[in-house]
């Protein structure tokens, strides 16, 4: 049975996971949220990307990893290439979903929600001047809504007002199309649709789904932990009774917070 690790902050990567589990059967699941260090949107690029890399190498050493997803936009965008020089396994990371939106708008107006890291980052820029270079795009960074999410998972009310405030620029451009370009962001797309029906708001979660297939030798569809894998969950810092309860909603067997053992 293959065995994928996925890295994030925090709570975003579980979006990743969901799409996972409609495509992939009977993987063991070793999952790493660094909520220590969270937020990484708005930290130091030099020191997240040496902090990044010693992490996932240490989750690559300790584990006998068939995969690992860096199920982090911040993360993918800064510091794919380095992971992939200096690990073996193979590594997946995330592409904000910049080519699916250009290739769907009728408006040619898209937006981006994503980390401040990720808007100013060259890779967006690049993937920008590549595929839509022919639309006009809104970009909006927030840390805020990284925040929400994690209310969210931590089962916790979100401030609706706040969400339709950070949007606002998107409904204001008249995008009909929105790549969530942070991992985190899915799971807000319910209130996200609530608030702004006609816009379609993407993410890039089967097509990372798509890549471990190929990636992963004899991998059978569909995933269901809760039958015979081991979905372990570590957090760098101690979780909330919520999330708890939600990550054994999700199917995870073992839960480990504020270690250091990844
Ligand atoms: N989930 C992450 C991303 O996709 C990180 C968000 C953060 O920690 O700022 O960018």
């Amino acid at each position: 049975m293959p065995r994928i690790a996925l890295f994030d902050s925090g709570i975003g990567g579980l979006s990743v996971l969901q799409g996972i589990k409609q495509h992939i059967a009977h993987a063991d699941i070793v999952y790493f949220a660094d909520h220590q260090f969270s937020p990484y949107g708005d930290k130091d690029p030099t020191w997240l990307n040496a902090h990044i890399i010693s992490l996932v190498s240490a989750l690559d050493y300790n584990h006998a990893l068939d995969a690992i997803i860096i199920a982090c936009n911040t993360a993918s965008t800064l510091c794919l290439d380095q992971l992939r020089a200096c690990i073996n396994t193979p590594i997946i990371g995330v592409v904000p979903a910049v080519k699916t939106a250009a290739s769907f708008t009728k408006k040619r107006a898209i937006g981006v929600l994503a980390t401040p890291t990720t808007v100013i980052s060259d890779y967006l820029q690049s993937l920008i001047t590549r595929f839509a270079h022919d639309c006009h795009v809104t970009k909006v960074s927030s840390t805020e809504l990284v925040f929400m999410a994690e209310q969210k998972l931590n089962k916790q009310t979100i401030d609706q007002k706040r969400l339709a405030n950070i949007i606002e620029p998107f409904v204001h451009a008249e995008c009909d199309y929105v790549v969530l370009g942070c991992t985190h962001f899915p799971h807000l797309k319910k209130e996200l649709n609530a608030l702004v029906p006609q816009i379609h708001w993407i993410d890039s979660t089967h097509a990372i789904a798509k890549r471990c297939i190929d990636v992963l030798p004899k991998v059978q569809p569909p995933m269901d932990c809760a039958i015979d894998c081991d979905a372990i969950f570590y957090s760098s810092a101690q979780i909330k009774q919520g999330l708890h309860k939600t990550l054994k909603e999700l199917g995870f067997t073992e839960i480990n917070s504020a270690t250091q053992f990844v």
